[in-house]
């Protein structure tokens, strides 16, 4: 089934020059782009983004690291997209994210781990709304 996914390139990537790296690897993978914007996250958009994860002990930690800096947000489309997506990230943690995934390659922090993907259908379409409008998608 043809789905759409939200992925984002978390300060940490962009400040480590992983951009390209990433779009690149999603690419390569068969996957469309559909949309795709740097920004800087505001703390209310943030708080709005990482909803799910309010009241949790590294809540307030977390909308720290992900204002610190630009964030590079894509839209992906492809059989199994959101599923695949997270596959490719790979665990939460970058200390126990297998290699030959983005964060197995690039992360040892469970914090600062590079980069983001919806984790359901509910979220993709959550956070796809929050990040872009429908004219931003091709
Ligand atoms: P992400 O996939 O963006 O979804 C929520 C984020 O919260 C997660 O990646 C981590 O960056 C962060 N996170 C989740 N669990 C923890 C934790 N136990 N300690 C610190 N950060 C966490």
């Amino acid at each position: 089934v043809v789905e759409r996914t939200l992925v984002m390139v978390k300060p940490d990537g962009v400040r480590r020059g992983l951009v390209g790296e990433i779009i690149s690897r999603f690419e390569k993978k068969g996957f469309r782009i559909v949309g795709l914007k740097m920004l800087r996250m505001s703390r209310e958009l943030a708080e709005k983004f990482y909803s799910v994860h309010r009241g949790k002990p590294f809540f307030n930690s977390l909308i720290d690291f992900i204002t610190s800096g630009p964030v590079v947000a894509m839209v992906i489309e492809g059989d199994s997209a959101i599923s695949v997506a997270r596959l490719m990230i790979g665990s939460t943690d970058g200390r126990e994210a297998l290699p030959g995934t983005i964060r197995g390659d690039y992360a040892l922090s469970k914090s600062e781990n590079v980069v983001h993907a919806s984790d359901s259908p509910e979220s993709a379409a959550y956070e796809i709304g929050l990040l872009f409008s429908e004219d931003e998608l091709a």
